[in-house]
Order: structure tokens, then sequence, then C-alpha cells
């Protein structure tokens, strides 16, 4: 759909250390020439994510968290709250990534209660969303898609669809070098946007919705997985890590 506009994030994961994380940030405040035909974010680990946010300046790339409790404070050991993030100058969060899912364990309940805390909080969401190999191999990419995304916007008002943006990161793809090919990629982005259309909301957020596709994008196949009708951006890891790379795939979604 040609007027949304894209979102691209980097999620840098549990890499770099802060001067380096400052120094990418600072690289990238100077590349990335404002512009309102792209949306940026990065997310930092946790405790960079002021001095990241500091040398990010007066650039138009927001600050994002890869993680965060549901509660506003209390009693919960090694946990991050949202209004904590907020004072590090984050606005956007990640929920459900599948290393999130898959390696340490959150259930669709728990990604269900992230999306709402964070949207209660007034933070842009992105809910991501992923088939294992097997899953597609047994050709059930797209029920798991619809299923993760069912379970993850439960309860979310039509309204609040604004602030959400979906990745679609199949978790096969992922750090891998392997990527899916932009028909499969396209595949899985129509229809999570008709699951969205039909099963959950109506046309004008499924028209409105953003749906990111993650897994080893690089600059070099960026345009053609962007140039899909249903991909609106991209979820970067590897690539994020590195100035040049990030830019590149920048300038594919401009
Ligand atoms: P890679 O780009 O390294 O495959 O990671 C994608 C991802 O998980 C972004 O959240």
């Amino acid at each position: 759909m040609a007027d949304r506009k894209p979102f691209v994030g980097g999620n840098w994961k549990m890499n770099l250390h802060g001067d380096e994380a400052v120094a990418l940030a600072e690289a990238l405040a100077e590349q990335f020439t404002a512009t309102d035909k792209v949306d940026v974010a990065v997310c930092p680990a946790f405790p960079y994510l002021a001095k990241v946010a500091d040398a990010l300046g007066s650039s138009d790339i927001k600050v994002g968290a890869q993680d965060f409790y549901i509660e506003p404070n209390g009693a919960y050991t090694g946990e991050v709250s949202l209004s904590m993030l907020k004072d590090c100058g984050v606005s956007v969060v990640l929920v459900g990534h599948s290393e999130r899912r898959h390696v340490i364990g959150e259930t669709d309940v728990l990604c269900n209660e992230k999306v709402h805390a964070a949207l209660e909080a007034g933070m842009e969401v992105i809910l991501c969303v992923g088939e294992k190999i097997e899953q597609r191999e047994a050709g059930q990419t797209d029920a798991i898609n619809t299923a993760q995304t069912a379970y993850g916007l439960a309860g979310v008002d039509a309204e609040q669809m604004s602030k959400v943006t979906i990745a679609y990161e199949p978790v096969w793809a992922i750090g891998t070098g392997k990527t899916a090919t932009p028909e499969d990629a396209q595949n899985a982005h129509a229809a999570i946007r008709n699951f969205v259309r039909t099963g959950l909301y109506n046309n004008a957020v499924a028209d409105g919705l953003r749906i990111q596709y993650g897994g080893s994008m690089k600059p070099a196949n960026a345009p053609e997985l962007i140039g899909q009708a249903d991909i609106d951006g991209g979820l970067i890891g590897g690539a994020a890590l590195k100035a040049d790379d990030f830019c590149g795939i920048l300038n594919a979604a401009l």
C-alpha cells in the first residue's frame, strides 16, 4: 500500500558496549538526514539507552527498548518498567521477539499483557511474530503468524492500532544469513494483513498497519524485500550494528 510510511528498526540485541553504542548512534545521527518518508528507531541494550538517546540528539531517530516489565514499579528483581524507559528517552518497545519467546520463554499471554501495558504507557509497540523452521516445513507459517498476532493483540482497540507495528521475523532467518524470498515474505505479510482485516479489525486498520520484515535483511536484499506490496520496512539485527549497512537499508526504504 503506497501510502504507508516505512518503519525501519535496528535491534542491537545484546551487542555493543557503551562507547561502541554511542559511536554508532553518533554515526547514524550524522548520516541519517531527517525525512518524513521513513520512521527509524534503534534498540540498544538497557544500560546504554540514555547515552544513545543523548548521542542521537535532535536527529529524528527514535530510541526503542528490547524488553520491559508490565508492572509500574515494585518487587520485580531485575526488571525495568515502562516509566523508567521513558526517563531514558524511549518511545518504542519490542514485544515478543522470538529470542524472548524461544530462549527466555515468554508466553503469548505475557506478550499480550506487554502490548497493553506499553500502549497504556503511550509507547509505540513493535509486536514480533514468526514461525520456526519445523513449523514452516509443516506448512504452519500462516497459522503461527495469525495465532501470535491474535494473542498479541487480544483486547487492543482499533484506535490503539495506530501505535502498533507488526514485525514478521521467521525464526529460521534470524542471524542465519538465510532470508525469506521476497515472494515468501510477501505471502506471509499479506496473510497477516488479511487476518487483521477480516479476523481482527477492519479495512482501515489493515491498510494502515505497518508490517516490518526481519531476518537477515541487508542493504543488498532490502530493496527487493521492502519493494513488496505488504512489506513496510524492516527490523534489522546484524546489519543494524554498522552505520553504513543500516543506512543502506534506510535508503532502500526511502
Ligand atoms: P538479523 O537481521 O541479524 O537476522 O536479526 C533480525 C532480528 O532478529 C531483528 O529483531
